[in-house]
C-alpha cells in the first residue's frame, strides 16, 4: 500500500532534516521553485483530486486557484494546526514525526499562490509538537529550504509559527485568522471569503496540516499518480464525478477499539476493514453498537450502517453523515447513548464562542436538558424541546459550530430514540424524589 504521509514516521530520526533529506526531502520544493510555474503546481494539485483534510473536504487545487494572482496586496498561506475536533489526533502526529513534509508543503504552496509569508497556527497545548516544529524550521532555514532566496531564484517564503491558546473555535478558519491578527477568536461573516479578504484583509489560503503535508508527494510523483489511489468515478457529460475520494487519509481510531491509533489508509476501504483489520476489532470482545465517523461533530451511524459502508465522502453523505476530520470513534454495545451525547454537548456548550445567541444559549440549553434526562429527571416534552432547540440553532449563526452540536444531537435522537424515551419515561416526576 502506498503511504504518502507516514512512510518514514517510525524511524527514530524521522523529524530531523538529515533523515528527511535521505528519503528525498525538499527535492519537490526544488522542482516546484526551479522548474514549475505557479499555475502548473496548481494544475498538479487539481489533477491529484486532493480534498482538504480539515473537515469540509473542499478541493485543494481549486482553493489555491481562488487566490487572485493580480491582487497588489500581500498573499498569505495559513496552515491550520489547531486540530480541535474531538477524536482527531493526526495533525499532531505529522508535526511530531514528519514536520519537514509539512514545511516542504508550505514552501510549495507558497510558490503556487504567490505568498511571501506563511503562518502555521498551532494549538497552544501542543507544547511538544511546537518544539519539534520550531527545531525543524531552524534546520530548514539554515539549510536554505525556507527563507528569502530559495534554490537561487532570488525569491522565497518566510514561515512563522504562531501558537494559539486552545479554543475549539479557533480551528474555524476565520476565527483562526482573527486570533492570528491578535483579535478575539470570533468567526467572521462570509462572504467575503479568506481567498480575497483573509489575514489583514489580504488574499489568504487556509489549509489543514494533513492537506499540506501531501503536497510534496504529489509534486514528486505527479497529480495523476495520487489520483490513482482511492476511488474516482466520473459523472455523466458535464456533471460532477459520482465518486471523488482520492488519495490516502489518516484515520484516527479511538474509543472502544482494540488497537487505537492513527492509520494511513487509501480512501475506499470499508469501515469494517478499518475497524477489524487495522484496529483489531471492538475491544473486550464486545459488539459494535455505532460509530462516529469523522470527529464528534459528525452524525453517528449504527453498526449495521457502518459495516456496509466504505470510507468515501460519498458513502458518508449517503448515510447523512460526514467524513469530517477522520476522527473515527468506535462505540461498543455497553455504551449509553444518552450519556455519550451529554458528554459531547458539554464540550460544545463550553466551546461556543458566544458571538451568536442561538449557539451561545442553545448549546447550553441542550446540555442542561440532556443532563436532566441522563440523571433520570427528564420531563415528558424534553425530547421535543431538544428538537425545537436544534431547529432554532442550525443555520442561524455566523459559523457552523451550532450545527456541529445539532447535527449529532438529531442523529442520536433519530437512531437511538428508544434509549432516550426509556430514560424520560422512567423518570420520577419532579418533586417526588
Ligand atoms: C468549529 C470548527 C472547527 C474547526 N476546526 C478545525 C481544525 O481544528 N483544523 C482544521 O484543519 N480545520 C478545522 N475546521 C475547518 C476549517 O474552517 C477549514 O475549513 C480548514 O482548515 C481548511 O483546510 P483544508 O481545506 O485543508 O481542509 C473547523 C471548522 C469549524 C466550523
Amino acid at each position: 500500500m502506498t503511504k504518502v504521509l507516514t512512510a518514514h514516521v517510525d524511524h527514530p530520526d524521522s523529524h530531523r532534516l538529515a533523515h528527511y533529506r535521505s528519503v528525498g526531502g525538499y527535492e519537490a520544493a526544488r522542482k516546484a521553485w526551479t522548474s514549475m510555474a505557479p499555475a502548473e503546481i496548481i494544475g498538479e494539485v487539481r489533477a491529484s483530486g486532493l480534498r482538504g483534510r480539515g473537515g469540509a473536504g473542499f478541493p485543494t487545487g481549486m482553493k489555491w486557484g481562488f487566490i487572485p494572482v493580480s491582487s497588489p496586496k500581500p498573499k498569505y498561506l495559513v496552515i491550520n494546526a489547531d486540530e480541535s475536533e474531538p477524536g482527531t489526533f493526526k495533525d499532531r502526529l505529522l508535526i511530531e514525526r514528519n514536520p519537514h513534509a509539512v514545511l516542504e508543503g508550505v514552501v510549495i504552496g507558497a510558490r503556487a499562490i504567490g505568498a511571501k509569508r506563511a503562518y502555521i497556527y498551532i494549538r497552544g497545548e501542543f507544547a511538544t509538537q511546537v518544539k519539534v516544529l520550531e527545531q525543524a524550521l531552524v534546520e530548514a532555514e539554515e539549510a536554505g529550504f525556507v527563507g528569502p532566496d530559495l534554490f537561487g531564484t532570488g525569491e522565497g517564503v518566510e514561515i512563522v509559527i504562531h501558537r494559539g491558546a486552545g479554543a475549539y473555535i479557533c480551528g474555524e478558519e476565520t476565527a483562526l485568522l482573527n486570533s492570528l491578527e491578535g483579535r478575539r477568536g470570533y468567526p467572521r461573516l462570509k462572504p467575503p471569503f479568506p481567498a480575497t479578504n483573509g489575514a489583514w484583509d489580504c488574499p489568504t489560503c487556509v489549509n489543514n496540516v494533513e492537506t499540506i503535508a501531501a503536497i510534496p508527494w504529489i509534486i514528486t510523483h505527479g497529480g495523476a499518480a495520487y489520483s490513482q489511489i482511492g476511488v474516482f468515478e466520473p459523472g455523466e457529460e458535464g456533471k460532477p464525478p459520482k465518486v471523488d475520494s482520492r488519495g490516502t487519509r489518516l484515520m484516527c481510531l479511538s474509543g472502544h477499539v482494540a488497537r487505537p491509533g492513527v492509520y494511513e489508509v487509501p480512501l475506499g476501504i470499508s469501515f469494517r476493514e478499518l475497524i477489524e483489520d487495522y484496529g483489531g476489532g471492538v475491544w473486550k470482545g464486545r459488539k459494535l453498537k455505532a460509530i462516529i465517523p469523522g470527529g464528534s461533530s459528525t452524525p453517528v451511524i449504527t453498526a449495521d450502517e457502518a459495516m456496509d459502508a466504505v470510507l468515501t465522502y460519498e458513502d458518508c453523505a449517503r448515510l447523512k453523515t460526514m467524513f469530517g476530520s477522520g476522527g473515527l470513534m468506535v462505540i461498543d454495545d455497553e455504551t449509553c447513548m444518552v450519556s455519550l451525547l451529554t458528554v459531547l454537548l458539554r464540550f460544545y456548550a463550553h466551546e461556543s464562542c458566544g458571538q451568536c445567541s442561538p449557539c451561545r444559549e442553545g448549546t447550553d440549553w441542550l446540555y442542561q436538558v440532556l443532563v436532566r434526562i441522563r440523571d433520570g429527571k427528564g420531563r415528558p416534552d424534553d425530547l421535543q424541546t431538544i428538537r425545537d432547540l436544534c431547529v432554532n440553532m442550525e443555520g442561524r449563526t455566523v459559523c457552523p459550530l451550532a450545527a456541529a452540536a445539532t447535527m449529532p444531537t438529531i442523529s442520536y435522537l433519530t437512531k437511538f430514540l428508544p434509549e432516550f424515551e426509556a430514560k424520560v419515561s422512567a423518570a420520577q416526576p419532579v418533586g417526588v424524589h
